[in-house]
């Protein structure tokens, strides 16, 4: 039986603020045995006012009841698309916090870093090799961050040839980081139509002297292979435009197709979803950019690289965009994708895509008879359904809210936008087949719940600890300190 404290909360529910007892530490020192030191009284507090006052297994309890509550990957299934929740093999943790990684400071001599900057130059060196492209960076901390490296090289290989032009041209089915990137890379954003798929035609159309370039995922969020991406390329090149590759879904073509044989110019890996570094909640990640030879010049600086001498950061970049980051970016990211990499190896690595793509067909193939499929066109790693055929007056957010009473982190809802009530579904290469199974069962049994007895959809979630809450007035007036709420 839980104990009820003020505010009528369970021990056990309460922050460590209301959690706190005056007079209670969570440390005890010996007593001092030399005379105590005469500060300054101006420099001496004393205490921290409104600070929680605890035990040590007051602490320790209230962040392990926490851990407890939080659901990742290492606990169960997480097709949240877009994101590839893929299962991160323990190995690479291991790997990256080897004491004598950890321990290197980042302004370390070069000539003492000589292992830590051979794993970068390595990494460097695989990444171009999987995707097709000249040289890469390690040194953007997301995929965001990698867009905005790359929309930069575009701007300054067309300022170095002394053009200045003013358009990005981006398909309604990209990723909303493609328009901000764009926009704040000083561009107009140019939307274009596609099918599903985009359509060299569109492209010819919106192509003029103003257009910088075209930003373009493959597979795109739609979980569709972008079928005439050779031809688009070559129509954005004739125009004098470059073409951007968001390489977030990269995790459907490693060893099956690259990238930089398709005509793309720049793309950025989200290392932390392709090269699995467990991620969500904020961070860290790491989103390396490939280049062709063309952008080269403009890479980030320094870059790693290999001399007679050994390793070096090169610096002598005249034409770089510059540092985009402290230091080299998120190094820990980068140790798990190199170990990540050498332990899957080439074939490993294409096994992945293969599997992650057969998983997401097995659940189209399960899902299809029950939900709405609006693109008929063959999926890739995710597959994208919408709540039109759900009954009786649920949407996508009802049926989200469900499948966390059956146990399953939702899928991604709402997006992409070019489907009304997206319900997108990336399964990732690491799950079994009874996993799907089991998943596809709870999806179908919603379904059925919608018809039989919509109320019990309505009201999800029911068996978690708090239900629905308000989404928009949680996004709308964020309530994000504490603060002391009186018992009355
Ligand atoms: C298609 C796509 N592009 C870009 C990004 C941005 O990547 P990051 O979250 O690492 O900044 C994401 C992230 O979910 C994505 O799914």
């Amino acid at each position: 039986m839980s104990r009820v404290g003020t505010r009528g909360l369970a021990l056990n529910e309460k922050l460590l603020f209301e959690h706190s007892d005056p007079g209670r530490i969570g440390y005890s020192l010996p007593n001092l045995d030399v005379p105590p030191a005469s500060l300054d009284n101006d420099l001496v507090r004393d205490g921290l006012d409104g600070f929680p006052e605890l035990s040590e297994v007051d602490v320790v309890r209230h962040f392990t009841r926490l851990s407890t509550w939080n659901y990742g990957v290492d606990s169960g299934f997480y097709p949240l698309g877009s994101c590839t929740m893929k299962y991160n093999p323990k190995i690479n943790e291991v790997a990256c916090r080897h004491p004598r990684l950890t321990g290197l400071h980042p302004k370390v001599p070069v000539p003492l870093a000589q292992g830590a900057l051979e794993l970068m130059y390595e990494l460097q060196q695989d990444l171009a090799e999987i995707s097709g492209f000249a040289a890469v960076t390690l040194q953007p901390a997301a995929g965001a961050h990698g867009e905005l490296a790359g929309m930069l090289m575009i701007r300054a290989s067309h300022e170095a040839q002394g053009r200045k032009r003013t358009k990005v041209l981006i398909p309604d089915t990209a990723h909303g980081t493609n328009p901000a990137t764009a926009a704040l890379c000083g561009y107009d954003v140019v939307p274009i139509a596609s099918d599903g798929v985009l359509r060299a035609e569109e492209v010819r159309a919106h192509m003029d002297g103003d257009v910088a370039g075209l930003m373009v995922t493959n597979p795109n969020t739609l979980g569709l292979f972008e079928s005439e991406i050779k031809q688009i390329c070559d129509i954005v090149h004739e125009g004098g435009g470059l073409v951007y590759c968001d390489g977030a879904n990269l995790n459907a073509l490693m060893g099956i197709a690259r990238p930089g044989d398709m005509g793309i110019d720049v793309m950025h890996f989200n290392l932390h979803k392709t090269f699995s570094t467990p991620h969500g909640g904020g961070g860290p990640g790491a989103g390396a950019v490939g280049v062709t030879a063309g952008l080269e010049p403009f890479l980030p600086t320094p870059m790693v690289d290999k001399t007679k001498q050994g390793f070096v950061l090169d610096y002598d970049r005249p034409q770089s965009i510059g540092r985009l980051r402290s230091f080299f970016g998120n190094f820990g990211v980068m140790v798990r994708a190199w170990a990540y990499i050498r332990s899957m190896g080439g074939e490993g690595l294409k096994r992945a895509s293969e599997l992650a793509v057969l998983n997401a067909n097995y659940i189209r193939a399960r899902l299809e008879p029950v939900f709405h499929l609006p693109y008929q066109t063959r999926s890739l790693h995710e597959v994208v359904f919408s709540d039109q055929d759900l009954a009786g007056g649920c949407h996508t957010l009802d049926l989200a809210k469900r499948l966390i009473d059956y146990g399953y982190h939702p899928p991604t809802v709402y997006f992409p936008l070019v489907v009304k009530g997206a319900i997108m579904i990336e399964p990732t290469e690491t799950e079994s087949m009874e996993i799907l199974d089991e998943f596809c069962d709870a999806m179908i049994a919603i379904a059925r719940e919608a018809e039989e007895n919509p109320e019990l959809v309505l009201s999800a979630p029911r068996n978690t600890r708090t239900r629905r809450m308000d989404e928009t007035r949680a996004a709308r007036q964020p309530c994000l300190c504490w603060r002391e709420i009186s018992d009355e």
